[in-house]
């Protein structure tokens, strides 16, 4: 292929920074244009990254840049209009988990993506870190036995993360972003990705780390999955703890233990002689490779996906389902009911 994929990234914080970086990594990639509303940050990085311009208006960068793909990484509470906007612009889409807010809006994305045939890719970037692939291909080919529990969590600390320019949308009371849809998008989606969609959700929430914020701070949820697996996640963004998402996948024949920050997972297995005799437990440690934030990943998927016209693994769907487990389980802990799930989009 003779032309690169021209990339536009819109929020240039945290995240958007970490996707310059993969976009940079990429020999089929190249940074055309940037975009955030705030004057000063896009100054600063248009400068870093040797671009001529910057944007603060966002429909001029369309307009204006011949790009063929947007990565959308403001505040989740805005995602859906850019990447709505881009597809219907003709522009492939990779939209920061998670895909947005709420099912309304998911499902305007969705729409946008069919009725336009653009790419639109969701980044559950959790199915890129290798920890999680080892467990993943471990669980598929049966290493483990038959699933019957699976756990996972989002464990931070959001009264520890620093505002850009003094703002923090994370915890902003207007904006009422919910840490579950947020954040626990990561655990939840994991688990959909190892064992299914979860039919039926029950959950409890409680408030008592962030409390001059109006929204649960901490939230446990039991769910079905396919195949008689019970699932569990926790989120919480007031704890303690440093931030890991620790993962537990239990089999009839062995134990996962993983995560997405340490350079390993450990795995169980239980020793029989060749009578079925019980020896005892095996424990192995796997090593995998933890020196990249795996956006680099979404990106190179992404253009494969668009240079070879494959479907986008992560696709809206993909990313809705996971929001619709996420909001089931806030739904559910507000009427302390249980809650399907709905995969209607
Ligand atoms: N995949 C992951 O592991 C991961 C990790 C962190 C954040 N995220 C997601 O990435 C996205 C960005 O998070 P972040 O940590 O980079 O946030 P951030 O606060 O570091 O950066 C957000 C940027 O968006 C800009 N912005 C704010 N409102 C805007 C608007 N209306 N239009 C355009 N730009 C706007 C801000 O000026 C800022 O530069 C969020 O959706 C978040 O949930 C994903």
């Amino acid at each position: 292929m003779d032309k690169k994929i021209r990339f536009a990234v819109a929020g240039i914080g945290g995240m958007g920074k970490t996707h310059i970086e993969g976009i940079k990594k990429n020999p089929l990639a190249e940074l055309a244009a940037i975009f955030d509303i705030n004057e000063e940050f896009a100054v600063k990085c248009a400068a870093d990254n040797g671009l001529e311009k910057y944007y603060t208006d966002f429909d001029k960068m369309l307009a204006e840049e011949d790009i063929d793909a947007l990565i959308v990484c403001t505040p989740d509470q805005v995602h859906r209009d850019y990447t709505v906007q881009a597809l219907r612009a003709g522009k492939h889409v990779l939209c920061e988990k998670p895909m947005a807010q709420t099912l309304s809006d998911c499902r305007e994305m969705v729409k946008a993506a069919d009725e336009t045939g653009m790419k639109l890719m969701i980044g559950q970037v959790c199915r890129k870190a290798p920890g999680f692939i080892k467990a993943k291909e471990l669980v598929d080919s049966g290493y483990i036995g038959d699933l019957f529990f699976v756990e996972s969590e989002y464990a931070h600390d959001y009264s520890r993360i620093p505002g850009r320019g003094g703002w923090q949308w994370r915890t902003d009371p207007v904006l009422l972003r919910h840490p579950v849809i947020g954040g626990g998008c990561h655990a939840i989606d994991l688990l959909r990705w190892i064992a299914g969609n979860p039919s039926e959700v029950f959950a409890y929430a409680n408030r008592k780390m962030l409390t001059s914020w109006p929204v649960d701070d901490c939230t446990v949820a039991v769910m079905k999955f396919p195949d008689d697996v019970i699932g569990k996640v926790m989120c919480s963004v007031g704890c303690k703890r440093s931030y890991t998402m620790r993962t537990c996948l239990y089999g009839s024949k062995g134990t996962i233990i993983c995560d997405n920050t340490s350079p390993e997972i450990t795995v169980m297995l239980e020793k029989l002689d060749d009578n079925g005799e019980y020896l005892g437990l095996d424990t192995e440690k796997i090593p995998v490779d933890i020196n990249n934030h795996n956006v680099a990943s979404e990106i190179e998927e992404l253009i494969d996906c668009i240079i070879n016209d494959k479907p986008v693994p992560t696709d809206g769907r993909e990313g809705a389902s996971t929001v619709a487990v996420g909001a089931a389980i806030v739904e559910s802990a507000a009427k302390g009911d249980k809650i399907e799930v709905d995969y209607n989009f």
